[in-house]
This record gives C-alpha cells, structure tokens and sequence, in this order.
C-alpha cells in the first residue's frame, strides 16, 4: 500500500482528483464524510485528509509515504522530504501587500503580519529592512485594516479578498503550486510503487 496525506479542502480534492484519474481511485472516497483515512486494496492506496500545513509532517515522519503540499509549504517549513512533482494546480502567489496608498517609513521597523513567517523573514533580510513580525493564523487582510501591521505577506489567489479591502500587491514574492513530496525512506522502500505513482500522475497533470 501507499500511503498518501491529502490537505483537507480544495487542493486537495483536485489532487484527489488527479490521483484518481490516474488509476488511484479510492472506493471508499466520501468527500462529505468526517473519516480521515480511507484504503482501496484494489487500488494499493490509502488516504488520510489533513490540515494542509500539517500533510509536509506526516511525510517526513513516514506516517505517510507521499503527499501533496503547495510550495508555500515547503518554503515555510523546509521538511526534509523529496520534491517529486509540479502538479499544476492550487496556482497563486506569496505577496506583499498592503493599503493602496502604503508608503514604506524606513524610520522604523516595518510590521509584517502574516502566517509564513520564515518566508517574510528571509525576503525582507534579503532587502536588508528591518521587521516586526506579527504572526497570524487567518484574515491576515484585517491587520493593515485596523492600523496593527503595515504590510502583509500572504497567498493571493484571484486577488478578490486584497480588492474587497482596499489592499494591492506590493511585492509578488514567489509562485506556488501543489507539489508531490515524498518521505525519503519510503521513496527508497517503495520506489516502483513511487515511481509508478509519479509516472502515471506526471501523464495526468500534463493531459
Ligand atoms: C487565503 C489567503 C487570502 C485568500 C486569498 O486565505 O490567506 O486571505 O485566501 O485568496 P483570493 O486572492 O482568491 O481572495 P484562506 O481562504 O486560506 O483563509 P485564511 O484567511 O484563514 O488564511
């Protein structure tokens, strides 16, 4: 068997999506249904739904062999799994952005609020600008909404929420997409399985 960490919500129903028109389909599927983990034999697989920034733990830990993490992820956490493959999907940005009318006063530390902190860290380094980081777990959009922070780094995807509260991109920092990772003892253990699995998936995505 396979085992494969899904993150719970969109992505991962389109990578789900993708698995299964790639001949790992799970019968036991029932997107509506509370049951984490869910095993097709005839499939060789078995899926456990997560918290998205949780999927990268359960692969480097081996509780699953594979799993799909956007790069927003991977950049944050840096997990010590293997990169297998772009799924093209879960496509959007990591940006900095703020109130339209933002100007940066270098006088003092800019605040940056925002959920990926090592990400916002390591641009703003690179810049040689001082921060204050306010980490958040959500709605990073309302803390230069109500004066908390200047600047934001988030995921920006059709850019509907930054519009619907006066915020614009400032910076486009990276890209992001959904990648499959790989535990790397089990990519040693389980690599037919794995390289199949990769094979069949790289053919879906480029369909
Ligand atoms: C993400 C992100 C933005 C929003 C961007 O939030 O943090 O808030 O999506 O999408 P858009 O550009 O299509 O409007 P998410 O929905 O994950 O919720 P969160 O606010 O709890 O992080």
């Amino acid at each position: 068997m396979i085992n494969i960490a899904l993150p719970k919500g969109r992505l991962g129903e389109r990578a789900y999506a993708l698995l299964s028109s790639a001949g790992y389909a799970c019968g036991e599927y029932f997107p509506d249904s509370r049951k984490l983990v869910f095993c097709d034999t005839d499939s060789g697989v078995s899926y456990f739904w997560v918290k998205p920034a949780d999927v990268a733990v359960y692969v480097e830990r081996g509780a699953a062999d594979v799993g799909v993490a956007g790069k927003d992820i991977l950049l944050e956490y840096s997990p010590d799994v293997y990169e297998l493959s772009n799924l093209e999907t879960g496509k959007c940005s990591m940006c900095v952005a703020a109130p339209a009318d933002w100007q940066d006063d270098m006088s003092r530390p800019l605040r940056v609020a925002t959920k990926f902190v090592n990400v916002a860290k390591k641009y703003f380094d690179g810049l040689g600008r001082d921060i204050e980081i306010i980490k958040l777990n959500g709605s990073i959009e309302l803390a230069p909404i109500l004066g908390m922070a200047d600047v934001i780094v988030d995921i920006v995807e059709t850019g509907k929420t930054l519009k619907e509260n006066n915020l614009k991109v400032f910076e486009n920092i990276f890209e992001i997409s959904a990648r499959l990772i790989a535990n790397k003892a089990s990519y040693n253990f389980k690599k037919d399985q794995i390289t199949e699995l990769v094979k069949r998936l790289n053919g879906e995505v480029n369909a």
